[in-house]
């Protein structure tokens, strides 16, 4: 896509698609624009519809201020750096013991061996998920992100079905788990989630439920996605292997240069116009939807100098992977946590990763994502 994506920038950075009646934004500085100024870029659809607020159901994801301020208040304190540096043994530990499990086989499907599992038993661990139901969690988990095969039949009616079957019993699963917290509260994310307040508020049980869910469908696929991206660029581009193996130092900026590279959340579909605005030229009209391309945005040569090569050392990085402004990615410390230990660990343990030979890179369907189904390597 991103030879497809210059063009746009050079010939219609701001352009309005009508069959999905949408404004495509393909510049850097015009998406940096889009996700700063949530005034007029409102991530809440029924604030331009002029009908009631996000109501208390919503997803964080989707709400503006001041509801958005509150909420995000009460969840920032799961994730701050320092809380998240506390999980660096544990996700070594888990990064191991997959890795042995493959160890000596030489050909994995990254994947499904390793990139796949990891953030779920990362994100399970710290919610204090029993690790008896860990394997029920990645089952709802994986089915929760599982994109659909096909699209506008019956196939894709019963996997949007099966969705919300899954929901429910996750859901269900959820609210077992937080009533038993509240009777014996535990050293684990649900419990500083139902304790945590601001300005005597908590959070009611519909807001926790979502959340909850909004962890799983927000960290797990994209996290999945950082570190395999990240190991497609090194079997693409071998020297990058060399350049890491002789100064693993390197390692935290080859992950944000990943990031910007390949970035897992290809675009922010959802933001709406809640004036007439004019954006690179073009006149938005109130109302309207605009989709933010971070993918588009992350290779704009007028921000990244040689903005098609992938340099490990690349100083300063100030890719949009995570987006910007009040909605920044509340996961980004644990993703790039977890996508530093990964990626240190395959390099030192995966010498001379290469594409299995006969390898064709299947794309995910979804084009907001920027992913592959899966990852077949080989290494030494
Ligand atoms: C928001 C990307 C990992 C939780 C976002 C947004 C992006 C993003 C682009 C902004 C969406 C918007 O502005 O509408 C990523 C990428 C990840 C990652 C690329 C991995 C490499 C995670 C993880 C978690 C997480 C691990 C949680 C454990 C969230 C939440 C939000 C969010 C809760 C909503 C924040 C808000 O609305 O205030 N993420 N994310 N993400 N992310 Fe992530």
């Amino acid at each position: 896509p991103f030879a497809f994506f210059q063009n746009m920038r050079e010939t219609a950075p701001v352009r309005y698609d009508q069959d999905r009646d949408t404004w495509d934004v393909f510049r850097y500085e015009d998406v940096y624009r889009v996700l700063s100024d949530h005034t007029t870029f409102s991530s809440n659809r029924n604030a331009v519809l002029r009908s009631n607020q996000s109501s208390d159901n919503a997803s964080l994801i989707a709400m503006d201020p001041p509801q958005h301020t509150k909420y995000r208040n009460i969840v920032n304190r799961a994730f701050t750096p320092k809380r998240v540096q506390d999980l660096a043994p544990r996700i070594e530990e888990i990064t191991r013991e997959l890795l042995d499990a493959v160890e000596g086989t030489g050909e994995v499907d990254l994947i499904r061996e390793f990139a796949g599992p990891l953030p779920v038993i990362v994100i399970a661990d710290i919610l204090g998920i029993p690790a008896a139901d860990r394997h029920l969690f990645k089952e709802w988990s994986d089915k929760l992100v599982e994109s659909p095969h096909a699209q506008h039949d019956e196939a894709y009616q019963a996997s949007m079905m099966e969705k919300a079957r899954v929901s429910q019993e996750l859901g269900a699963y959820f609210k077992k788990q937080l009533d038993a917290r509240r009777v014996t509260p535990g050293d684990d994310l649900l419990t500083v989630l139902l304790e945590a307040e601001v300005e005597g508020e908590r959070l009611n049980e519909q807001q926790l439920l979502s959340f909850c869910l909004l962890l799983l469908v927000a960290g797990n696929e994209t996290t999945t996605n950082l570190i395999t991206n990240a190991v497609r660029a090194f079997a693409e581009q071998p020297e990058l292997q060399t350049k890491l193996r002789e100064n693993p130092d390197l390692i935290p900026s080859a992950v944000e240069e990943a990031l910007r590279y390949y970035s897992p959340v290809a675009a922010i579909p959802s933001r709406f116009a809640t004036q007439d605005v004019e954006l690179g030229g073009q006149w938005i009209k109130q109302g309207d939807q605009v989709v933010a391309w971070l993918n588009s945005a992350n290779r704009d040569e007028a921000k990244f100098p040689n903005a098609d090569q992938f340099l490990v050392d690349r100083n300063p990085n100030p890719h949009l992977a995570f987006g910007w402004g009040i909605h920044f990615c509340l996961g980004a410390p644990l993703a790039r946590l977890e996508g530093q230990i990964a990626l240190k660990a395959i390099i030192e343990r995966m010498p001379n990763i290469r594409f299995k030979a006969g390898t064709e890179l299947q794309p995910v369907t979804s084009t907001l994502v920027f992913a592959v189904k899966e990852l077949p390597i080989t290494f030494d």
